[in-house]
C-alpha cells in the first residue's frame, strides 16, 4: 500500500491514469492561453498534443470564451427531445457545409464515446428501418479505438481496454489492423503497403455472409493505439468492399476532424466518403463537451417514414445540442475559418514531417509515422517494462517545458493547429534531447 503524498487529492479517481503513482507526483494545470500550459507551480509548458487532439485553435480564443459566457446568460439550457433552440440547427448546418458532399445530417451528442455508440445504433436501425433488420453484425478493427462505452470498447480492438470488461456486444468481428513496420518503417507520409489488408473484410464476409453485416468502424488514422497512418489505397479498398456489399462505412474522425489532417475531415484529405462520420474534440475546441455524427442524407431520409407525429429515431441525450456547447463550437468554426486552420496542417506538413523524420538515428527509435499536423516516434520496449522507456520520456519532456502523449511505447504528437514552425521545432528539439537521456 502506497499512502498518497497528499490527502486532498484522495476522493478524485482518475481516468486513465496510474492513480497512485500520480498522486505521489502530481502534475496540474491552472491555466491555459494559446498554445501554452501554466502549471500550479506558474510553470510556462508548450502543448504538443493540442490538450487531448482537441484544442486545435489554442487555448483560451477570446471569441469562443466570449461565446461561451453571453450563451451561459442568455439560455442556459433547453430540453433537446420535442423542444430546441436556435443554435442547434446553426451548428449542424455549418458542420455538414464542411463535411463531405452528400452528407448533410448532423446528430449531437456529448463525447467521442457517445457518437460511436450513437452511429453503431443508426446503423442497426438504418438496416431495421429499410427491412434489412438481418443485418446486425458490426466489424470494428484490430488496434482501433472508438472510446469506452459498450459499443465502442466491442468494435475496438485495444486488449487493455477489452479484457476486463466481459462479453461486450455480440456480432461483433474485426479486420486485421495496418500495421507493418517490416515493410513500412520510416515512411513519410501514407505507407505504401498495405492497402490488400482491406481484402480482410472479403474474409469476413465470405465467414458471416454481407446478409449479416451491418457496418465496418474504422479510424482513417489510427489514432490512440500510437499512429497508424492508412496505407495508400487502402481506405479506397474497404469503401469499395462496403458498397459491393451493401454494408455501410463508418469512419471515427473523432481525432482526425477539424483540420488535424489538412482538410476539414480526413475522408476529404484521403479522397474516400464514408456513410457516417462521428467526431468530437475539435468540433467546439474541446472548451464544451460535444460530440456529433455526421449522416449522409440519403441514410437520414431513410429514417423520414411513417406517421409524422411519431419519433424516428428513439435515441438522444439529456445535454445533445447543449446551448453552451453549440455557442462554442459555433464560434470554434468562426475562428477556424477566420485563421485558415482547417487547412493548415497541409502547409505545415512538410516541415512537421522533415522535423520528425530528424529523430530517426536517435537511440531506441523503431519508427516514425506522420501525416498532417500528427506524428508517432515508436521506441523499442524496454526489456520487462514495458511502456516505461515512453513514460519516462514524457516526464522528462514535461520537466523541460513540453507536453507529449504516449500510448504504449509510441509518442504522440498532434499540436494546436496555430502552431509556429519555431515551436515545431522547439517540441523536437526538448524531444530529442529526452529521447537521448532516457535509459
Ligand atoms: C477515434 C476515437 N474515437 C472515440 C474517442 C472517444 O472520445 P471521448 O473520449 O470524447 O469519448 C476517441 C478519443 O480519443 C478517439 O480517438
Amino acid at each position: 500500500m502506497t499512502a498518497p503524498a497528499d490527502h486532498h487529492l484522495d476522493a478524485y479517481w482518475m481516468p486513465f491514469t496510474a492513480n497512485r503513482q500520480f498522486k505521489k507526483a502530481p502534475r496540474l494545470f491552472t491555466k491555459a492561453s494559446g498554445m501554452h500550459f501554466w502549471t500550479d507551480e506558474g510553470r510556462q509548458v508548450l502543448d504538443g498534443v493540442a490538450g487531448l487532439w482537441c484544442v486545435n485553435a489554442g487555448h483560451a480564443r477570446p471569441r469562443i470564451v466570449q461565446a461561451i459566457a453571453e450563451q451561459a446568460a442568455e439560455l442556459d439550457y433547453a430540453p433537446p427531445f420535442q423542444m430546441a433552440h436556435p443554435k442547434a440547427f446553426a451548428l449542424a448546418q455549418k458542420v455538414a457545409a464542411l463535411a463531405p458532399t452528400g452528407m448533410g445530417k448532423v446528430f449531437f451528442t456529448n463525447s467521442g464515446s457517445e457518437s460511436v455508440d450513437t452511429a453503431l445504433k443508426m446503423a442497426l436501425a438504418y438496416h431495421r428501418v429499410r427491412g434489412e433488420g438481418h443485418r446486425t453484425r458490426l466489424i470494428g478493427r484490430e488496434r482501433g479505438y472508438h472510446g469506452v462505452n459498450f459499443g465502442g470498447i466491442s468494435v475496438g480492438g485495444m486488449v487493455a481496454n477489452r479484457k476486463m470488461f466481459g462479453a461486450m456486444l455480440a456480432g461483433v468481428d474485426h479486420l486485421r489492423h495496418t500495421h507493418d513496420p517490416a515493410r513500412n518503417a520510416f515512411s513519410v507520409g501514407q505507407p505504401a503497403h498495405g492497402a490488400e489488408l482491406a481484402d480482410d473484410l472479403e474474409r469476413l464476409v465470405a465467414l458471416h455472409d454481407a446478409s449479416t453485416i451491418a457496418a465496418v468502424i474504422v479510424e482513417p488514422i489510427a489514432g490512440s493505439t500510437g499512429v497508424l497512418i492508412p496505407p495508400v489505397g487502402y481506405l479506397q479498398r474497404l469503401r469499395e468492399i462496403c458498397d459491393r456489399h451493401g454494408i455501410l462505412l463508418i469512419f471515427d474522425e473523432v481525432i482526425t476532424g477539424f483540420g488535424r489532417t489538412g482538410a476539414p475531415f480526413a475522408a476529404q484529405t484521403y479522397g474516400v466518403t464514408p456513410d457516417i462520420i462521428t467526431c468530437a474534440k475539435g468540433l467546439t475546441n474541446g472548451c464544451v463537451p460535444m460530440g456529433g455524427v455526421i449522416v449522409k442524407d440519403s441514410i437520414h431520409d431513410t429514417f423520414m417514414q411513417g406517421p409524422e407525429h411519431l419519433i424516428e429515431f428513439f435515441h438522444g441525450y439529456t445535454y445533445s445540442a447543449h446551448p453552451l456547447a453549440c455557442a462554442a463550437g459555433l464560434a470554434t468554426l468562426e475562428t477556424y475559418a477566420e485563421e485558415g486552420l482547417l487547412t493548415r496542417a497541409r502547409e505545415l506538413e512538410g516541415y512537421f514531417a522533415e522535423a520528425l523524420h530528424s529523430m530517426r538515428d536517435l537511440p531506441h527509435v523503431i519508427d516514425i509515422r506522420n501525416t498532417g499536423l500528427v506524428g508517432g516516434i515508436e521506441l523499442s520496449p524496454r526489456a520487462g517494462a514495458p511502456t516505461q522507456r515512453a513514460f519516462d520520456v514524457f516526464l522528462a519532456c514535461y520537466e523541460a517545458g513540453v507536453l507529449i502523449r504516449t500510448t504504449g511505447d509510441t509518442i504522440a504528437l498532434s499540436p494546436p493547429l496555430i502552431i509556429e514552425r519555431a515551436q515545431i521545432d522547439q517540441i523536437v528539439g526538448t524531444l530529442a534531447d529526452a529521447i537521448r537521456r532516457v535509459a
